[in-house]
């Protein structure tokens, strides 16, 4: 498999952590020093499929090909105003695309798992330009009274064209059941026959302190795992691409693979996390501003809920 072009789109509004001072008690010194995040944006009077559909026509475009082009969608995705039908369906008739669309929905890990399938389906044969795409609005997943969970995201799209080709060398995904740490349980109608308790709670819920020491322990594993597989060294590597979850959690991990810093890229900054759509928004940044060059390594992880986690190595 190939990346034959990349896209993103990100909302308009802008919320800086000085402006969260009027929702909850928090600081820009503490949201810096504990996340790296000094701002984010957020939909306001978007809707998910105008910013999957944006960043899906860039990355055709970058890509060279046109909608009609396409033989699959696969999208992932965790929270969408629609639960069927999904995502993807109807990004499908906003980009004029023909082609079938499937939704996954691998948490934080989401756009790995979709990459692997879209290779799984060039390589069988079932398609030679898919159009994988991750569009999240973890925004609208917290509580805006609870500044321990509302500080960390952001919402964004991120889409890549694939086709045929030898750029992804591999791919190591690996799920480990593990709920009580970050979960989200939504309404569902009740029928006369159940007798179970109504969920109560409807907003993200999070153990922050477990989360991110499962975080660096497994994103540290698998990345172990690929290198030693392929039998590449730190100077092998060129980029590390990985979720945009937390600065102390990618600086803990690149402290921990004693690699240069420089090559942990981050927009976490600017973006804050969102979620699946993290990575390939980060991919179609470095792609736009030429910093992947032909030959260079890139290492891909992530992680979230689940625990679930997917990392993989690609060639430029
Ligand atoms: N502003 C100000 N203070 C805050 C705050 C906020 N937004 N959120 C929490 N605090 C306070 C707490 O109330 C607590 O106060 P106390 O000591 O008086 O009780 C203190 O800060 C420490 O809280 P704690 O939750 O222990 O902080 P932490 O150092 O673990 O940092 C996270 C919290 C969420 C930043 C950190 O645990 C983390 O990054 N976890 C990973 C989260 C993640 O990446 N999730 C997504 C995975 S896909």
């Amino acid at each position: 498999m190939k990346i034959l072009g990349t896209g993103s789109a990100l909302p308009k509004m802008t919320l800086t952590n000085d402006m969260l001072t009027q929702y909850f008690d928090t600081s820009d010194a503490w949201i810096s020093s504990r996340t790296g995040i000094k701002q984010r944006q957020v939909m306001s009077d978007e809707h998910l499929e105008d910013l999957a559909a944006e960043a899906s026509r860039h990355a055709l475009e970058n890509a060279g090909l046109t909608a009609t082009d396409l033989d699959f969608i696969i999208c992932s995705n965790v929270l969408d105003e629609f639960i069927s039908p999904p995502l993807g369906c109807r990004v499908q008739s906003l980009i004029g695309a023909q082609c079938p669309s499937i939704n996954m929905n691998g948490a934080c890990a989401g756009f790995i798992f979709a990459l692997n399938t879209a290779e799984a389906y060039i390589k069988s044969g079932i398609a030679k330009h898919i159009l994988v795409l991750a569009a999240e609005m973890p925004t609208r997943m917290v509580d805006w009274t609870e500044r321990g969970t509302a500080v960390l995201f952001g919402d964004g799209a991120g889409a890549m064209v694939v086709g045929e080709g030898s750029q992804l060398k591999a791919v190591h995904l690996a799920t480990k059941s593990a709920i009580d740490c970050l979960y989200q349980k939504q309404f569902i109608n009740s029928t006369p026959f159940d007798i179970q308790e109504a969920n109560k709670k409807s907003a993200l819920q999070m153990e922050g302190r477990e989360v991110f020491k499962l975080a660096v322990s497994s994103a540290m594993k698998d990345i172990q795992a690929l290198m030693t597989e392929f039998k590449l060294e730190s100077k092998d590597i060129q980029h590390y691409i990985l979720h945009q979850a937390n600065t102390r959690i990618l600086d803990s991990i690149c402290l921990n693979l004693k690699e240069d810093k420089s090559k942990f890229h981050q927009n976490i900054q600017r973006t804050g996390n969102t979620s699946s759509a993290s990575i390939p928004i980060l991919m179609d940044e470095l792609n736009r501003e030429g910093k992947l060059k032909e030959g260079d390594r890139l290492i891909l992880s992530a992680f979230g809920a689940g625990f679930s986690t997917g990392t993989c190595l690609l060639q430029w």
